[in-house]
């Protein structure tokens, strides 16, 4: 029978045991509600009053009953809001991306992929055997050579983060995209991070001009919200409806879900500045992080690593923000690379001036200054 002592022992010896806590009340820095509106008393509103029109849940996949109208008022918004001809809700970003790349990858077919792109993409392209080759983290070089050296007998894809959630930098999209048109590939970006922020809220793509074959998003991020979808061209959401066994085989999001992402939508068009305001913040934050020695590249978004390279060092400074009132989880391998564990910290546009000078204050004392 299969026993799992000896695998947890060596879990802990290494320093990757994951364990699970109530959230308590302290400086929250690991939380992605980035423009705070999952406790926005519109969203809750809305919320309730789809609950009492649909039940709390709609009990069934969307191709059997479990299809609302606020499932396809919501798509309809999130085209709209990424610039693409239609749009498809999935259970989370999570079954957004394993759905969508499951469904149209093959054996016959090559990946192309950033080496810290989440692991809902890699998991996505595993599931369809398709052959990925995994770049160095935005070098378009390493990628070109890829690109230039392995044929296939299928479709190739260039996968990406557009900001990638855990170092909070930006990938080269429009090289990427040059580069997607000139090896005939089809460009798949994932911007949950990204929506509601960049662009006046519609993602770094649309901010750049880009026009992916597909881009991801979540409603669990900056929508205050629960679930994921994929926006593309009506053909593509045609056949994943037909193909997306994540989207088929699972129960449709619970009403409350689809009303608070678009009473969220209203308030980010209504507020367009607010992204900006939240990177303007996460800016002044890293320069006072780096008065206190500590490296916060390559971030250039809210979302910012404060880099420790070792486990225990990430797991110590994280227990000693914790014993301070500040909540900010460590990041271990395998979710980072060997070797570059680190606390991440993501603004919101919650923390006040002084709650961030405090942060910084902390850090400060840590390091002794330097
Ligand atoms: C880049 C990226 N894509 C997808 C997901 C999955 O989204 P969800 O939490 O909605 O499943 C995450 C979640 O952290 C993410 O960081």
């Amino acid at each position: 029978m299969r026993t799992y002592r000896r695998d947890l022992d060596r879990i802990e010896e290494d320093g990757l045991t994951r364990r699970l806590q109530i959230r308590a009340g302290m400086l929250e820095f690991s939380s992605n509600d980035y423009l705070g509106l999952a406790n926005h008393p519109l969203l809750k509103e809305a919320s309730i009053r789809a609950i009492e029109m649909y039940g709390s849940s709609v009990a069934a996949s969307r191709l059997m009953s479990g299809n609302i109208c606020l499932h396809e008022e919501l798509e309809t918004r999130l085209a709209r809001l990424t610039g693409m001809e239609s749009a498809l809700l999935f259970g989370s970003g999570y079954l957004a991306n394993t759905g969508l790349l499951s469904s149209i990858t093959s054996r016959d077919d090559l990946v192309f992929t950033d080496r810290l792109n989440h692991a809902s993409l890699v998991d996505g392209v595993r599931l369809s055997r398709a052959c990925a080759f995994r770049y160095r983290h935005c070098d378009m070089d390493h990628l070109e050579h890829f690109l230039a050296n392995r044929t296939c007998k299928g479709n190739r894809f260039i996968v990406t983060d557009s900001l990638f959630s855990m170092d909070g930098d930006i990938a080269p999209l429009r090289k990427l995209e040059q580069l997607s048109m000139r090896y005939d590939c089809s460009l798949i970006v994932d911007e949950a991070h990204a929506i509601g922020i960049f662009g006046n809220g519609s993602g770094i793509c649309s901010e750049y001009g880009v026009k992916p074959h597909a881009v991801i998003g979540t409603l669990s991020k900056a929508l205050g919200s629960y679930g994921g979808f994929v926006a593309g061209s009506v053909e593509l959401v045609k056949y994943l409806i037909s193909r997306a066994r994540t989207f088929i085989y699972s129960t449709g999001l619970p009403p409350a879900a689809p009303a608070a992402a678009l009473k969220a939508l209203d308030i980010i068009e209504s507020q367009p500045d607010s992204g900006r305001k939240l990177l303007k913040k996460a800016a002044d934050f890293r320069s006072m992080i780096e008065l206190s020695g500590f490296a916060t590249a390559p971030s250039e978004s809210q979302i910012i690593p404060v880099q420790t390279g070792e486990i225990h060092r990430a797991t110590s400074l994280s227990a000693f923000l914790k014993r301070n009132g500040i909540s900010a989880v460590a990041i271990r391998p395998p979710t980072v690379p060997s070797g570059t564990a680190r606390i991440r910290l993501s603004v919101t546009l919650m923390h006040s001036e002084e709650d961030l000078r405090h942060t910084a204050d902390i850090l400060n004392f840590m390091t002794g200054g330097q």
